[in-house]
């Protein structure tokens, strides 16, 4: 299923605008665009979704098993706070490809901590919009293996 679910995480709306010194300049728009220049190329569909608020993102999950064929998910601060969204990609087993902006082990301490890897297939961060394009690299290569 050459399909794959994209979820960004609360406030990457505002990416451009917010933190410039951390997240960089590029928006949430610049990046959707990329990823979807690079899905067409190979051949795979993207589902693009950004969402403040942690029940839509595990309502998104839960449905995604059948539909996708992997998910690739900034989960923002989610990331270190969410049991919730961590039990849903848990539960639905689809291949899932975490990813960030900023290199969050670089930064304060109660982000070093990412409730979300354990059950993710992998990691990639502090590459800025190349995490993203790495990211999907990687969700594509699990997508080819079903
Ligand atoms: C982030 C890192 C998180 O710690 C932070 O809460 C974000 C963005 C990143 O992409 O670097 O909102 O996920």
């Amino acid at each position: 299923m050459k399909k794959i679910l994209v979820i960004h995480g609360p406030n990457l709306n505002l990416l451009g605008k917010r933190e410039a010194d951390v997240y960089g300049k590029v928006t949430i728009e610049e990046i959707n665009k990329d990823l979807k220049r690079m899905a067409g190329a190979k051949k795979v569909t993207l589902v693009i979704v950004q969402s403040n608020y942690e029940g839509e993102i595990v309502d998104l999950i839960g449905k995604s098993k059948g539909k996708y064929g992997a998910i690739l998910i900034n989960p923002a601060a989610y990331t270190h706070t969410s049991i919730a969204i961590r039990d849903a990609i848990s539960a639905v087993k689809v291949p899932t490809v975490e990813i960030h902006l900023s290199n969050i082990y670089g930064r304060e301490e109660f982000r070093h901590k990412s409730l979300i890897s354990p059950v993710a297939k992998g990691q990639i961060c502090g590459f800025g919009k190349m995490s993203y394009i790495l990211g999907l690299e990687a969700a594509i290569s699990l997508v080819d293996k079903k």
